[in-house]
């Protein structure tokens, strides 16, 4: 059995692929420091609780484990707070993701894939958004990851690192058993806002903007079922492995779903009542991000099978009443 260095894996996205690397029949050696993650979220392989900015910790992982690949998952994710400290994104995400590649590149491991974001692209000049949209990202978060980028270009070139970056959107949902889903602490997500209000644990949702140019006012945002986005990572693993060459893949569903959109569904799934207040816009935010899909199934074979609106909301209701971290 492979192994497979799974950073972040106790998070909400990489404790998904985690489980999916399992299924394909890889080992997943999971690095977190559970800053944000949980303990009870890795359900396969082996955990190893650890920071990536300890270059001795990941040394002695790489020596303890034959991995022969690493997924990325481990980093600061919040657009504003990378707004107000700027120096935590650069020197965490950009700065850990190059501890990491000096231990593999040590190690001669040299399959990457590296969890991106949508957030690289900015304002969108044109939606669908393919892969070939201009980058010019907006805030350090979105920098973070583009910086993250340009460095695989490189070591690509000089050092034959082979990477696959995806580039999510919105990641939604949780495990079609409810056994790990989303538990962030705030949360800052859309759904689990939506589902807080509906389950009765917070008050007013916040609506930010309904003066955008979309159909009733509110921002459009192209969400994926975090098990779509799991999968997406053995898929371009299996690429790495077939000797694929480096590439970006946007992972989305190519439909987008407006805030109020979003509500009504939660209402329908839950049979409860979502009140919401209007806020006025908030800075950066664009009024639709929607992603052009194509490429991740031209080349990967990957496309979203579970990403129907009903499905997310219904995972994600399930996992809100039932978590147990
Ligand atoms: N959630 C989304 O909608 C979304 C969208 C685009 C991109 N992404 C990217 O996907 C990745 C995973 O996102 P998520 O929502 O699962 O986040 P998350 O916070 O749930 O998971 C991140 C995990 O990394 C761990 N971690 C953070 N810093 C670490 C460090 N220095 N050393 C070791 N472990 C560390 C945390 O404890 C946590 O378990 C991130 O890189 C994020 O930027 C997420």
């Amino acid at each position: 059995m492979q192994d497979v260095l799974v950073t972040g894996g106790a998070g909400y996205i990489g404790s998904h692929a985690v489980r999916e690397l399992d299924r394909a029949g890889y080992r997943p050696i999971t690095v977190d420091n559970l800053s944000e993650g949980h303990r009870e979220a890795v359900t396969a392989g082996e955990l190893e609780v650890g920071d990536l900015a300890d270059e001795d910790f990941l040394t002695f992982v790489f020596e303890k484990y034959d991995c022969a690949a690493v997924m990325h998952f481990a980093s600061r994710c919040y657009v504003g707070e990378s707004v107000e400290n700027p120096q935590r994104y650069y020197e965490e995400n950009v700065g850990n993701a190059l501890t990491l590649l000096r231990v593999m590149l040590r190690k001669r491991v040299t399959r990457f894939i590296l969890s991106s974001t949508c957030a690289t692209y900015g304002q969108p000049l044109e939606v669908p958004i393919s892969e070939g949209h201009p980058q010019d990202p907006v805030n350090p978060y979105g920098e973070s990851k583009f910086f993250i980028e340009r460095i695989l270009r490189q070591y690509d070139r000089a050092y034959g690192i082979r990477f696959v970056s995806l580039r999510y959107f919105n990641a939604a949902g949780a495990s079609l058993d409810a056994r790990i889903g989303e538990a962030h602490d705030p949360e800052t997500h859309l759904i689990p806002r939506i589902l807080a209000v509906a389950g009765g644990s917070a008050g007013n949702l916040k609506v930010y903007g309904d003066d955008y140019p979309t159909e009733d006012g509110t921002c459009i945002r192209d969400y994926i079922h975090v098990v779509d986005l799991a999968a997406a990572h053995v898929f371009g693993l299996k690429w790495l492995e077939r000797d694929g060459k480096s590439e970006f893949f946007n992972l989305g569903t190519g439909c987008g779903y407006s805030v109020l959109q979003m509500v009504k569904m939660a209402e329908e799934v839950t049979g409860k009542s979502v009140s919401f207040e209007v806020r006025p816009r908030r800075e950066g935010d664009p009024p639709e991000l929607i992603a052009d899909p194509s490429k991740a199934l031209d080349l990967l074979g990957w496309k979203a099978r579970h990403s129907d609106l009903r499905t997310i909301l219904e995972t994600s209701w399930r996992w809100e009443t039932t978590r147990r971290y």
